[in-house]
């Protein structure tokens, strides 16, 4: 296969960035370029260095003046809620009864499922998204029909068909039995083909009896590598009811930690209002609290304290994710937009390259993943974005005054979506513009 060698400026992430002025946390080449062959990096740095490296037969591209940086990663996001987005309510139980549970017993039918998978790929790399943590509907086709479509476009994504067997329409239920046979039969099938993976996915307490839970635990404990993932304390009447079905547990947090679900591989959606002790038992686990910051004020969750969270003696893991269709928009740079503006109102500074760390780096730790994504180091996957500040007028006016790196990072998560990016490469092959 031949190599390609890519030169623009870039920006890769070494760990957290401390504060504004950390530039160790970070590597910004002015003059940059990646080297890349058979889906990998193979080399970056500076752009004399790696094109000394770089095969006579290299094909060049310049994406001079823009941005390279690694695809973005967004760690929870619903496959079948793209005809949910935009859907009025007025809270988060009445959006999932009125909305989108209706919506996901269409999923039953193997070719409604494959059409959204298809515009669900398209979207991912329209974005700049080349790896997302994706809940299916409960139907095995629906995870059938997204992992195929994973396989065909190449793309590492983590995924899992829902379990959930009560407090939902008859079409949108499975039962124990059931919720575990085919999660079994999903992993066997795709678990580790091509670059899938498969998560352990009860939808939350709610819609689980203790029975299924249990289930789930069993799962857990075969499969202890696989990711988990599952809603928590999204909402007040959502925590209200969940306490009413599970009596015995201190408190939301609790009922997972008593399935055995909680852990370093486990992705807990929202997590909003958690107490000292539920804080203190995510971090003891290594659990991960997943913020959706569009959908939080979409459906008026409540404000996440992630500054709080994750500056606190015992931290708590944190990840960003756009929550497609409870979010309202897939792109991964006006999700930080609202998660910065989340943090203004509590009083709290979310700083430019602590963001992008997050889209990138942040997230694939958060995922156990960084060996493979979320940075450019040589050896690990050639997922790439290319990102331009000036993209709308608007934003190219904006930018005629931009005089820095934390500037132009601002810039585009202020103003930036799907047209910020110029070009989505998966596995070392431009897909964006390839894009029907
Ligand atoms: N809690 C349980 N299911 C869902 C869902 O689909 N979206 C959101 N935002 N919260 C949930
Ligand atoms: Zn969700």
């Amino acid at each position: 296969m031949t190599s390609t060698l890519l030169r623009g400026r870039t920006l890769t992430f070494r760990r957290r960035p401390l504060s504004m002025d950390d530039t160790q946390a970070y590597a910004y080449e002015t003059d940059g370029a990646l080297l890349l062959r058979d889906g990998l990096i193979v080399a970056s740095g500076a752009y004399n260095a790696v094109r000394e490296q770089a095969p006579e037969d290299a094909v060049e591209i310049d994406h001079r003046p823009h941005l390279i940086l690694p695809g973005f990663i967004d760690t929870h996001v619903h496959f079948p809620q793209m005809q949910v987005i935009g859907s009025y309510a007025a809270n988060l139980l009445e959006w999932l009864n009125t909305y989108t549970f209706p919506e996901e017993c269409r999923f039953v039918e193997t070719a409604h499922a494959q059409r959204i998978a298809v515009h669900f790929f398209d979207e991912m790399i329209r974005h700049g998204t080349t790896t997302a943590v994706a809940y299916c509907s409960v139907h095995k086709t629906s995870a059938d029909a997204f992992f195929a479509e994973a396989m065909k476009r190449d793309m590492r994504m983590v995924a899992g068909k829902v379990m959930m067997d009560r407090n939902a329409p008859q079409g949108l239920l499975d039962t124990p039995e059931m919720g575990y046979d085919e999660t079994r039969a999903v992993i066997a099938q795709w678990h580790g083909k091509g670059r899938n993976h498969v998560a352990i996915t009860p939808r939350f307490a709610i819609t689980s009896t203790p029975e299924q839970m249990s289930a789930a635990q069993a799962l857990a404990a075969e499969f202890p590598d696989l990711h988990i993932q599952t809603h928590l304390s999204e909402n007040r009447d959502e925590i209200d009811y969940t306490l009413s079905l599970y009596p015995d547990a201190a408190d939301y947090t609790d009922v997972y930690a008593n399935y055995g679900l909680m852990g370093p591989k486990s992705l807990f959606g929202h997590a909003i209002h958690l107490s000292e002790r539920e804080r203190d038992a995510m971090s003891e686990t290594g659990s991960i609290a997943v913020h959706c910051p569009t959908s939080n004020l979409f459906l008026g969750s409540g404000l996440f304290p992630l500054k709080e969270l994750a500056r606190r003696e015992k931290p708590v893991r944190i990840s960003v994710a756009s929550d497609i269709g409870g979010g309202s928009s897939y792109s991964m740079l006006r999700t930080m937009d609202e998660a910065y503006k989340i943090q203004q109102l509590l009083g709290e500074r979310l700083n430019p390259f602590d963001s992008y760390y997050y889209l990138t780096l942040g997230n694939a730790k958060a995922l156990s993943l960084s060996e493979r994504i979320g940075t450019l180091e040589p050896g690990t996957d050639a997922d790439l974005i290319v990102l331009d500040m000036a993209a709308t007028p608007a934003m190219a006016l904006k930018a005629e005054v931009v005089t820095s790196l934390s500037d132009e990072l601002f810039l585009l998560q202020t103003m930036g979506d799907d047209r910020a990016v110029v070009e989505t490469y998966v596995a070392g092959r431009a897909a964006k513009t390839k894009l029907a």
